[in-house]
């Protein structure tokens, strides 16, 4: 099967020697074998000159920002912000007035849940989510229905993982104040046509987010054309730091909105009787950024700026491809989510096998994929699975990773069988 499969072998259109040369835990080994990763839904990788910029920040630059006037303050200051526009121009959002940082997209939605849904939303009104969200987009909305009556409406999806446009259509009434989606469902890896999705939002007047988190270095993401109010999404994701995550916000609903956390920097004046707040994105993040981190991100953004996005999809399809032919030939294995319009996610159960179990035996010979509910624990219930494998790919893997990885499996599920 596997000669036959290597005649079909596509040629990447990317340079994935070089490109792999420039992510050093790639060459690294596990459990005595060389590493293959393919847990990228979990967190990317990183590349060095993001390792390299973090590095140089803290040995050269740091110092805090917006409050100092020595020149170490200034030129932390400088960076910080020019990484605001560095994301700015990659989501196309109008202004830099529109990127508050946070901690990822968590703390993103909790945001908008907070600042947004808590003040705006009354008893009666509605929120609508899918089947298909992962947990920190359901959960803030569950609090925020809790606390001010409005009703959480769901969104079904159907047998393939794919949200059934008709049912939301019927969801979408004068009643819809806010609308959260995700753009790529992180456990099935499910496009959504977030475009056309915030279109039939946006017809009744209500607040469209959506959920980047899956997306950054697989779609092209341009917040005007999809039309959303708010876009989050996390850094480490998208090949940088962790704990830094942005939500771009649409200006004139960000300008309306309350500050969420309160503190330093996200104020204009303080006295005892009254407080003035700073302007946006700044009314958004109180206290002491992550500096290293906003700045590490646009370091990741631009160096996957240099690649041409369509040969990126075009390569990762090859993969998902790829994936989809060697999962398909093994007995008792169960595609789940199986989309039309998919990202490079490949999630499967086996029959009598737990994906702990799979997840461990792949680990034992330098495979790294993930195992569980993919914190998607309505999605998998739909899907009628406790949770499932799934070896999710990026664009720094090659077709011989994704033969790697389901060679470890043969030889898994040879071991459980035995
Ligand atoms: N949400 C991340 C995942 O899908 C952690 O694995």
């Amino acid at each position: 099967m596997k000669e036959k499969l290597n005649k079909k072998e596509r040629t990447s259109p990317l340079d994935l020697r070089k490109i792999r040369e420039d992510f050093p835990i790639l060459s690294r080994s596990v459990n005595k074998k060389p590493l293959v990763y393919a847990d990228n839904a979990a967190t990317t990788q990183k590349p060095k000159n993001v390792i390299h910029r973090l590095s140089e920040y803290y040995s050269d630059e740091n110092a805090n920002v917006h409050r100092g006037v020595h020149t170490l303050s200034e030129c932390a200051t400088e960076a910080f912000e020019e990484s605001r526009q560095v994301i700015q121009r990659f989501l196309n959002a109008r202004s830099t007035r529109e990127i508050v940082f946070t901690r990822g997209t968590t703390e993103a939605i909790n945001l908008v849940a907070q600042s947004y849904a808590l003040k705006q939303l009354k008893a009666g009104e509605e929120i609508i989510i899918s089947t298909l969200e992962h947990h920190s987009n359901i959960v803030p909305w569950q609090i925020a229905c809790q606390k001010t009556g409005a009703k959480l409406r769901v969104a079904p999806v159907n047998d393939s993982g794919e949200l059934i446009f008709e049912e939301y259509e019927k969801l979408v009434n004068k009643k819809t104040k806010l609308v959260a989606l995700t753009h790529i469902s992180n456990a099935l890896g499910t496009v959504n046509p977030v475009q056309k999705l915030t279109k039939m939002a946006k017809e009744v007047g209500a607040v469209v987010l959506i959920d980047g988190a899956q997306s950054i270095i697989h779609a092209k993401i341009d917040v005007q054309a999809i039309g959303c109010d708010f876009y989050a999404f996390s850094g480490h994701k998208a090949l940088g730091p962790t704990g830094i995550g942005v939500l771009y916000g649409r200006e004139e609903v960000l300008e309306a909105m309350e500050p969420w956390q309160s503190g330093g920097d996200m104020i204009k004046t303080v006295s005892f009787e009254e407080t003035t707040y700073n302007e946006i994105p700044y009314k958004f993040e109180a206290g002491t950024p992550n500096i290293a981190g906003a700045i590490g991100l646009s370091e990741a953004i631009n160096y996957f700026s240099q690649f041409d996005l369509e040969k990126v999809e075009q390569h990762e399809h090859c993969l998902l491809d790829k994936a989809i032919e060697r999962a398909l030939v093994i007995p008792n294995l169960q595609l789940i989510g199986t989309a039309k319009k998919k990202s490079s996610i490949c999630s499967f159960v086996v029959k009598g096998v737990h994906p702990n179990d799979l997840g461990t035996l792949l680990d034992q010979q330098g495979v790294a994929i993930r195992s569980g509910h993919h914190c998607a624990m309505p999605l998998m219930s739909r899907l009628k699975v406790p949770g499932t494998a799934r070896a999710s790919f990026a664009f720094y893997n090659s077709q011989e990773d994704v033969d790697k990885v389901f060679d470890a499996i043969e030889k898994a599920l040879f071991i459980l069988a035995a």
